[in-house]
C-alpha cells in the first residue's frame, strides 16, 4: 500500500472515531442542556402557579367566603384551582405561551374541565402508590405537539377544605347551584385526589438543541477535511514526490548512469538520505576507476 493511501487511511479513520465520539459527547450536552431549560420553565411556572393558589386562598377567599356562606352567589374567582386556571388561560393568549397549560388534574373533580385525563390519573395513581414520590416529569404528545411535564401530587391537608369537598350537605348551597352535588365529593384527609401539572413546549427547545449540534458537528467536519486536504498536499511535496526522486536516480545510478544528480536538496531527513546516496555514488565511481585501472 503507497505511503499517501496509508496516511489518508489513518487520518480519515481518525477524523470518523473523531466525530463520533464529539458528536455523542455534544448531542449528550445539548440534549441535557435542552432537558435543563424546559424544567426550569416548568418549575418557573410551577412556582408562579403556587404563589397565585397562595394568594388566593389566603387573600381573596376570606373576603369571598362568607357571600358564598350566606348562600349569595357563589364566586368562583375565590377558588385556587380557579383562579390559577384563569390566570394560564390569560397567559396563553400570548403566542409564545399558547401551548403553555396548567392543571390541578383530579380523578374526582368539582368542575369536570379539572378531570383528569387517562395519563394524567396514571400519575395520580402513581403518586398514592409511591409515597415518597414528589415530582414526575417526562414528555408526552398532546394533538400532535411533544410537550414537556411536571407533575406534583396534590394532598389535602387541611380540613378545611373538606367543607365543600367531602359531602353536598356540607358544601356551600351557592356551591352547589353552580357546580351540582354530583362530582368532587367524598374526599378525605390525606388524600391524594389530583396532580397538580404543567406542560411547556418542548419541541422548539430540543429542535434548536440538535441545530446546534449539527452546526457544531459540520465545523468539524470542514475542519478535519481541511487538515486531511492540507496533510496530503504537504506530504506530496515535501516528501514523496523527494523520495521519488531518489528513487529514480538511485535506479539510474544502478545501471551505470554516473552522471544523474539528486539536484539542490533542503537540509532535512530526506536532504541526508540524497546525502548518504551521493557518497555512496562517489564511493561507487572510486572503487569502479580502481576496478578498470588494475583489472588484475
Ligand atoms: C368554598 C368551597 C371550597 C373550599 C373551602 C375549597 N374548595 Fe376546592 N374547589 C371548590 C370549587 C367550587 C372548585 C371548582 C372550581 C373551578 O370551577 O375550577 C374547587 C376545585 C378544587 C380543585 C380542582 C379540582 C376540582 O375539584 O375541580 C382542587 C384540587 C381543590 N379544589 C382543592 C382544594 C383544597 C386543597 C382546598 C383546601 C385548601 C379546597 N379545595 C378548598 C370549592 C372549595
Amino acid at each position: 500500500m503507497k505511503i499517501g493511501t496509508k496516511v489518508n487511511i489513518i487520518l480519515i479513520i481518525v477524523f470518523i472515531g473523531g466525530i463520533l465520539i464529539s458528536g455523542t459527547a455534544l448531542s449528550n450536552v445539548m440534549q441535557t442542556k435542552a432537558e435543563n431549560e424546559v424544567t426550569t420553565k416548568a418549575l418557573t411556572l410551577m412556582q408562579v402557579a403556587n404563589s397565585v393558589r397562595k394568594y388566593t386562598n389566603d387573600r381573596i377567599q376570606p373576603l369571598l367566603l362568607p357571600k358564598a356562606e350566606a348562600g349569595e352567589q357563589f364566586i368562583a374567582e375565590s377558588i385556587p384551582t380557579y383562579a390559577t386556571r384563569e390566570v394560564f388561560e390569560i397567559l396563553r393568549k400570548n403566542k409564545q405561551f399558547g401551548n403553555f397549560l396548567y392543571k390541578d388534574a383530579t380523578l374526582n373533580p368539582t368542575n369536570l374541565r379539572d378531570k383528569a385525563d387517562a395519563f394524567e390519573s396514571q400519575i395520580v395513581q402513581r403518586f398514592r402508590k409511591e409515597a415518597g414520590l414528589t415530582s414526575v416529569s417526562g414528555f408526552r404528545t398532546i394533538s400532535g405537539e411533544d410537550l414537556f411535564y411536571s407533575a406534583r401530587p396534590f394532598k389535602i391537608e387541611d380540613a378545611t377544605c373538606l367543607r365543600c369537598h367531602s359531602t353536598p350537605a356540607e358544601a356551600p348551597k351557592s356551591q352547589l347551584a353552580t357546580y351540582g352535588s354530583q362530582n368532587g365529593f367524598g374526599w378525605k384527609l390525606n388524600d391524594i385526589v389530583a396532580t397538580q401539572i404543567i406542560y411547556v413546549p418542548a419541541e422548539q427547545i430540543f429542535a434548536n438543541a440538535h441545530r446546534a449540534t449539527f452546526l457544531v458537528l459540520g465545523v468539524l467536519a470542514i475542519i478535519f477535511t481541511a487538515i486531511i486536504i492540507t496533510v496530503n498536499i504537504l506530504l506530496r511535496k515535501a516528501v514523496l514526490a523527494r523520495i521519488k526522486r531518489i528513487a529514480h536516480v538511485a535506479e539510474q545510478v544502478s545501471v551505470g548512469d554516473m552522471n544523474a544528480s539528486f539536484g539542490k536538496q533542503d537540509k532535512d531527513e530526506i536532504g541526508a538520505l540524497a546525502e548518504a546516496f551521493n557518497r555512496m555514488k562517489y564511493s561507487l565511481e572510486i572503487a569502479l576507476n580502481m576496478l578498470s585501472n588494475n583489472p588484475k
